[in-house]
């Protein structure tokens, strides 16, 4: 115990000094491509051997056109070229999932196309190319002042300003142009897309590969698991992004990354590029206490129930199994994200750290009355109105996490956008109702009706327990007296006489949209009811928690790096491109333990259990290992499967590569590690690890496993 606030004093000590001042080791940073030169003799320090121009550039082809958004919420990477996109298998999953039946289980056995013609489209999947991004800072404050409300300030940005500029740079519907906020509205960027539409799967390993380990392994190191998948990106023959279409051509790569097989030693430099979701390392402690008592708990306890009902019919029937694991994956992953950030939090005593850190701004604060006039009162308008947050906070959670995972309730809130508009008189454009006709079959292509009633049925019975009754909807009084309290007799019957549960029914209606049929729908009409309750309790409170938070993020960001003046930041994710960059290294969890730095093939042999559907070794493996037949890919014996760095991800960077000095690929990160699972929220420079796929690993699946030679002949693969 002693030992570990010893250590974490330290950490602490190191942390309020550490990142980038300039001349310290980096490692902490998510940095913008845009800026990257301002690191770059750091860079060069750590081994880079390219050029801030080789990394971003808009006059030439650099790293950034080899780095994709892959649907809205994973990394991928061009790695030929001819458009072949390298990502990771749970990113993939939903897709391998969608083609899967169970006479053709290409989630159990894996998939590789033997020509482009056996590629497999997948409507709904987007990759984005990142044309450019330019700093538009200048021309939003000048629209902007500082007497402004926030309520005033935020309808302007998000009403005018940024409208403005994403429509000029758009150039009439040729890019997808996107102003993003940084330091919390301190500076704007504009980041500016081609969205390719027509992206086909073209390998996946099984399961037993490309998840090996399931949710006991994730979120952890040691790590043994091969999480890739490949696609390709089509374009039409004139070379402009298109709808699927037997027409289109491979995509020409500007950039391409060739793969580096020479393999990694500890302190090689390391960096990542892609597309991290979002970090908030500028959360006070109210917030993060908000996290650790609330959030956190409730998430914990209504994913639990769920996952315990989905499982329960998964393993009772096939069919099921497949509809639902890519959404079980889903929920599962986060599940144990949100336990581990809470064990994390109390081991590293992150509430007392924030807290320090407070103090030490106040110092800082209080020593100047011109400082004191404009940051005085963060902390304490942050604090009540995180007070005040918390009395609705389990309500909003519980619409999220309660009503929101009924599959049908979600239906009606995907719905329910577009019944706002027909109910405010304006009209949906035939384009929208087309997207709700994919949306609703979608969900309807995965959906168990009975699944759904349980699991509704459950987590409503828990609403009933733990909000107050007067958060809660009429609906709960004529569950109690109508139905004495059988909820699952109560759903029976609300969403077997709704038009959502008829997929037909439901095309048709959505064709001929009219919000007062919709209206009369029993289960749209709960969804309604639900959320009228909800909005009537939470709005005023929520809306006045978002703006105060809005505010003094703003000027506690804005106050720390005139504090720290001689220190580089870099903005909190928020789904654009960033480059963090580091070097591969091994760590120690805790006390008295070190973990190595590479695993190996050694290593799955060791997990392997027959018995245990997530250690299951495909017999393919089994033969390969005993013969040690890792061919160009094995080294001193045995084959490297995974890797660590000290780089700096967080969600939504699965799937990005990791590149050498060189600017070759040597890996796919693919997950943090159960030590840090504190780190979207502070950054902790020893324990923080980022796990990859090592390329050899990769290369060895697709060559040894699965005799891909036509995929591997594309590769461009350095010795
Ligand atoms: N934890 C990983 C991430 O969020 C996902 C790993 C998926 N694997 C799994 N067993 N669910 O990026």
């Amino acid at each position: 115990m002693k030992k570990i606030q010893y250590c974490f004093l330290i950490v602490v000590l190191l942390a309020s000094v550490r990142g980038n001042v300039k001349g310290t080791p980096p490692d902490e940073g998510m940095w913008l491509p845009l800026l990257i030169s301002q690191n770059f003799s750091e860079m060069q320090r750590l081994g880079l051997k390219l050029t801030p121009e080789q990394i971003y550039s808009i006059n030439q082809s650099s790293l950034k056109d080899a780095i994709v958004h892959f649907g809205g919420g994973c990394t991928g990477e061009i790695i030929s070229p001819e458009g072949l996109l390298l990502t990771n298998h749970h990113c993939g999953y939903g897709q391998i999932q969608s083609h899967s039946t169970v006479e053709n289980d290409y989630l159990t056995n894996g998939f590789w196309a033997k020509s482009k013609k056996e590629e497999l489209p997948n409507e709904g999947l987007v990759v984005s190319f990142l044309e450019r991004i330019e700093d538009v800072t200048e021309r939003v404050k000048r629209q902007l002042s500082d007497d402004m409300s926030e309520i005033e300030r935020q309808q302007k940005l998000q009403t005018q300003i940024i409208p403005q500029i994403e429509k000029e740079a758009s150039q009439g519907g040729k890019y997808r142009a996107v102003v993003k906020e940084m330091y919390a509205g301190s500076e704007f960027y504009l980041f500016v897309y081609q969205d390719y539409k027509d992206v086909r799967l073209v390998g996946a390993p099984p399961e037993s590969i490309g998840k090996f380990g399931g949710d006991t392994d994730n979120w952890m190191w040691p790590r043994h698991t091969g999480d890739f998948t490949l696609f390709r990106v089509y374009m039409a023959p004139d070379g402009s992004p298109a709808e699927y279409s037997p027409n289109n051509v491979p995509y020409r790569s500007k950039h391409y990354l060739p793969i580096s097989a020479k393999g990694i030693q500890k302190n090689d430099f390391a960096m990542i590029m892609g597309y991290p979701g979002r970090t908030n390392r500028y959360l006070t402690s109210y917030e993060v206490e908000q996290i650790f008592e609330q959030d956190n708990p409730l998430r914990i306890k209504l994913r639990e129930k769920r996952l315990a009902l989905m499982k329960e019919d998964m393993d009772a029937d096939p069919i099921i199994r497949i509809k639902y694991a890519s959404k079980y994956a889903a929920i599962s992953n986060y599940y144990k994200y949100f336990i581990g950030q809470n064990k994390g939090l109390r081991r590293l005593r992150t509430i007392e750290y924030k807290r320090e850190q407070e103090q030490k701004f106040m110092e800082w604060v209080n020593a100047d009355p011109q400082r004191k006039q404009r940051y005085g009162k963060i902390f304490q308008e942050m604090k009540e109105a995180v007070e005040q947050n918390r009395t609705i906070n389990p309500t909003n959670i519980y619409f999220r996490e309660a009503v929101l995972a009924s599959e049908l309730l979600l239906l009606a809130h995907r719905l329910s956008f577009t019944y706002d508009k027909l109910v405010s008189g304006k009209k949906p454009t035939q384009e929208e109702l087309e997207d709700l006709k994919e949306m609703a079959a979608k969900i309807h292509k995965d959906y168990n009706y009975a699944t759904d009633i349980k699991i509704t049925s459950a987590l409503f019975q828990m609403y009933e327990k733990d909000i107050p009754k007067e958060h809660q909807p009429e609906v709960f009084q004529l569950i109690q007296k109508k139905y004495k309290g059988n909820y699952k007799a109560f759903f029976e019957k609300t969403f077997g006489a709704s038009i959502l549960k008829d997929p037909k029914k439901l095309e048709n209606f959505i064709t001929n949209f009219d919000h007062k049929v919709l209206e009369k729908d029993p289960a749209f009409k709960l969804y309604l009811d639900i959320r009228t309750k909800v909005r009537s309790v939470v709005t005023t409170i929520s809306q006045n928690y978002e703006l105060t938070r809005l505010k003094n993020t703003r000027l506690y960001i804005e106050g720390l790096r005139k504090m720290h003046s001689n220190k580089l930041f870099y903005p909190d994710a928020n789904s654009t491109m960033r480059l963090t960059y580091g070097k591969v290294l091994d760590y120690k969890p805790m006390d008295a333990v070190h973990f190595d730095y590479i695993t190996t093939i050694d290593g799955i042999f060791e997990k392997e259990d027959p018995t245990n559907p997530e250690f299951i070794v495909p017999s393919k493996l089994a033969e390969l290992y005993k013969k040690k037949d890792y061919g160009r890919w094995g080294s001193n014996g045995t084959l490297v499967t995974c890797f660590i760095t000290d780089n700096d991800i967080t969600g939504g960077n699965s799937g990005s590569p990791v590149i050498n000095g060189e600017g070759h690929l040597i890996g796919v990160a693919f997950d943090g590690n159960w030590e840090a699972m504190t780190g979207d929220i502070v950054f902790d420079k020893e324990l923080k690890r980022t796990i990859c796929v090592d390329a050899r690993y990769v290369l060895f699946i697709i060559d040894k496993f699965a005799g891909a030679t036509n995929i591997l002949k594309e590769l461009d693969i350095r010795y």
